[in-house]
């Protein structure tokens, strides 16, 4: 093995920059060139490719968004695309890849790999939504920039003694949502992996005025609906006053927390090791703490959702 390359792909998440400053500095000291691909599949397919020095990768550990660039890329996700990408990984005498991404970004990976071009992927994404590892990168922060966002929320809704819903991202996870509930204090969270009742929440609300609570916040993960619509229900059916705020994309943006960046270090390195040990089609991660890797079709076809024992701790709490 003598060149690899390495791209980010999907949406973007802090510690996607420390992840790929560690592929380039650990090929790079085992004597390996290192290429990286900017803009994902969409800039394989352009031929974007760049060589990657040590000083390409220095004062990128701090900052939030990628360096690489990312894009999601739908011709890629054809048999065409595939095997055009792939082509051109072997017109640049690329012997091996490393994918940052989420879900569909692995995807992706995998029908290199079976095209025979050894590829291990790195979990990347804020969603916290890929299965057989302790975590993604950027999760942490993701989490830790919502809770800021809901400290700041709490202030104002105490002076008002007004009631917030506040919807966050996770797509079809509720990951973020039950952290920050939980860290966050909130009063109540809905997520879609549990059922749950506008009736209910309303309940709640009602009983903590009844006892002199002066505002609530309550969760909402964006896969579980529409924070902006719960919140009319919940103005109509109570009569409170309800605001709604969408943290949106600042979720995604700022400087990885520690534990991002040094999981992303771990993981960055652990790829480019696979990858000489002639690995390819597997996930770098960590199981309880631990270097792991697993293969794609495992993570393809197992089921996860977020500890739901912090459901049950944030119901509990918020009594
Ligand atoms: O996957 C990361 C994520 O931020 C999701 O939480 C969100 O649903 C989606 O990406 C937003 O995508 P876009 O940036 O393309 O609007």
């Amino acid at each position: 093995m003598k060149r690899i390359a390495v791209l980010t792909s999907g949406g973007d998440a802090p510690g996607m920059n420390a992840a790929v400053r560690a592929v380039v500095r650990t090929g790079i000291y085992h004597g390996l060139e290192v290429i990286g691909i900017q803009r994902g599949y969409s800039g394989l397919l352009h031929e974007e490719l760049m060589p990657m020095t040590l000083g390409s990768v220095a004062d990128v550990i701090q900052r939030g968004g990628t360096v690489l660039y990312t894009a999601r890329c739908e011709p890629f996700k054809s048999p065409e695309g595939q095997r055009q990408g792939y082509e051109v990984l072997r017109k640049h005498g690329i012997d091996g890849l490393v994918v940052i991404g989420g879900d569909g970004s692995f995807r992706g990976a995998q029908k290199l790999a079976e095209l025979g071009m050894p590829t291990i992927g790195i979990p990347g994404t804020i969603d916290n939504d890929i299965p057989c590892c302790d975590a993604t990168i950027g999760f942490d922060t993701a989490v830790n920039t919502a809770i800021e966002a809901i400290d700041k929320i709490r202030d104002t809704a105490t002076s008002h003694e007004r009631t917030y819903v506040v919807e966050v991202m996770g797509r079809n996870a509720g990951d973020i949502a039950l952290h920050v509930a939980l860290a966050g204090g909130a009063e109540s969270v809905l997520i879609p992996e549990a059922p749950f009742s506008l009736d209910e929440v309303i309940r709640r609300l009602e009983r903590g005025v009844a006892r002199g609570k002066k505002h609530s916040i309550i969760l909402v993960a964006e896969g579980a609906g529409s924070g902006i619509e719960i919140g009319k229900h919940l103005a109509t059916h109570t009569g409170f006053e309800v605001r709604v705020t969408v943290l949106g994309h600042i979720q995604r943006g700022g400087a990885p927390s520690a534990r991002d960046r040094v999981l992303a270090s771990q993981l960055g390195a652990y790829a480019v090791d696979l990858l000489r040990q002639g690995a390819s089609g597997k996930m770098a991660a960590t199981q309880n703490g631990a270097l792991a890797a697993v293969d794609f079709e495992t993570v393809f076809t197992t089921a996860r959702k977020p500890d739901m024992r912090l459901y049950e701790l944030v119901n509990m709490l918020s009594i």
